[in-house]
């Protein structure tokens, strides 16, 4: 049986391992190695790595790109969306999402894997049909988290309709890595019994579970799986892409990963990440394992977070305290997955109520948002209590909040003017405008740099 790998170094691991510190520079090189080694996507682009290299690396990501485009001829290139709020925080018109997911195709794209936060799938219906229409992979997503109302049932249903929404595979999106073996094992199995596309799983090393969870996952059927080559794996980041090719073909399984290659391609990044663990942007702590997420069931970012709440307000003693308010916070908010931003609106809240000694005395204008509507449909009940306290009479919306944006892709195009020199320059302002705006300042000036260096010489 086949078993794709899809490689993260270059999107994830770089995320998770070294804060998407990656300059295209130091990779180039590898990759038309990479190409041919036998993966079956590289995910190379989305996530942070926009707005890291707008913001720390000096890089145009549209450009690194085309740039990974020109070098990767065969193999599929992947990235993470955040469905209505692309790479950011925020819900972006549906213009905005047409256009950038255009652009993405246009310089090489070939699969997105789409998710909503709170897998309210109103908000990625937009970002799937784009896809669609751009003749790419979808991937529909469904994040993975552990709650009363999570259901086996509830996530196949999900799964249903995604298939319905014309997703070309599932993906199962473990981002805290909490995902057991046997969790895996049921949920690829109950997936595809009841659907007929292809799996995707998706996990991280951070409680040890990962490569169990993977193998599992490939034992009850799924068809792709994710993993990073070997120095940038573990911990935070993937399974090792090595350890899991070599298994997965002693059982019989055939990866089309060819292990010569991807020895060299480990080879090629050692002396990276030695150069990173020099500089501490490679903390060797992210790269073992933490097993407190399994006890108190919340991803180990957002435990390091409430760890680091605490100690700046001298109140680290709290913490049990904190860590036993977290789950009601949860269950009131309607059992949202953690993952960003909800991860750090619960545990600030939860942080928030044990210290000022009362239940939402003081509530965060995220969380107001949240309890508004606008970040979409939770999971569950929200307590009615809760939004009677927060809101007073005002009624949250039901309905998909991108409905309530203005198209701006045009408008911003026409204030910008000069300052953009292509669409691509207007998504990345409308994305992050102040980042945006620096660098193209930056842009010019290295520029102007060049031009004056260049006349001297010729005279
Ligand atoms: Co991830």
């Amino acid at each position: 049986m086949k078993v794709n790998i899809t490689e993260t170094v270059l999107r994830d691991a770089n995320q998770s391992l070294i804060a998407t510190r990656l300059p295209y520079d130091k990779f180039q090189d590898i990759l038309e190695k990479m190409d041919t080694a036998g993966y079956y996507s590289l995910e190379c682009w989305g996530g942070a790595t926009f707005d890291s290299c707008l913001r720390y690396l000096d890089e145009d990501p549209w450009d690194r790109l085309r740039k990974i485009r020109k070098h990767v001829k065969k193999t599929k290139l992947q990235m993470l969306l955040r469905g209505q709020n692309l790479l950011g925080y925020k819900h972006y018109p549906d213009d905005v999402v047409r256009e950038f997911i255009k652009h993405s195709a246009d310089c090489g794209m070939d699969i997105i894997r789409i998710f909503d936060a709170l897998n309210d799938l109103r908000n990625i219906e937009v970002a799937m049909d784009q896809t669609k229409k751009c003749g790419l992979h979808a991937s529909g997503t469904i994040c993975y988290t552990l709650s009363p109302i999570h259901t086996l049932e509830k996530y196949v249903a999900t799964a249903k309709e995604l298939v319905n929404m014309g997703a070309d595979s599932i993906c199962i999106k473990d981002m805290a890595g909490i995902m057991s073996p046997k969790e895996a094992y049921d949920l690829v199995s109950a997936i595809k019994k009841a659907v007929k596309l292809p799996v995707v799983v998706h996990t991280h090393s951070t409680t040890g579970l990962g490569p169990m969870t993977l193998l599992k996952a490939v034992e009850a059927g799924a068809d792709t799986i994710d993993t990073a080559i070997s120095c940038f794996s573990n911990g935070t980041s993937q399974p090792p892409t090595e350890s899991l090719v070599y298994t997965l073909e002693q059982y019989g399984y055939k990866t089309g990963v060819d292990q010569k290659v991807t020895k060299e391609i480990n080879d090629f990044f050692k002396p990276i990440q030695a150069e990173y663990l020099k500089s501490n942007l490679l903390d060797p702590v992210v790269m073992t394992t933490k097993t407190d997420a399994l006890t108190y069931q919340i991803p180990g970012g957002m435990l390091s977070n409430l760890v680091a709440q605490l100690k700046a307000q001298k109140a680290l003693d709290r913490l049990d305290e904190v860590l036993a308010e977290t789950p009601r916070v949860r269950a009131d908010l309607g059992y949202p997955p953690l993952v960003t931003p909800m991860s750090q609106m619960v545990g600030v809240q939860a942080t928030a109520n044990v210290l000022a000694g009362e239940r939402y005395k003081n509530v965060s204008k995220e969380v107001k948002a949240y309890l508004r509507g606008e970040y979409g449909r939770a999971p569950g009940e929200v307590n009615p209590d809760l939004i009677k306290k927060v809101l007073g009479d005002e009624q949250p919306i039901t309905g998909r909040f991108a409905d309530t944006l203005e198209p701006m892709f045009e408008k911003t195009k026409k204030e910008l003017g000069d300052k953009a020199r292509s669409d691509e320059d207007v998504l990345s302002y409308i994305a992050f405008p102040q980042v945006a705006e620096k660098f193209f300042e930056a842009r010019e000036e290295k520029e102007n740099r060049h031009v004056k260096y260049t006349v001297r010489r010729v005279d």
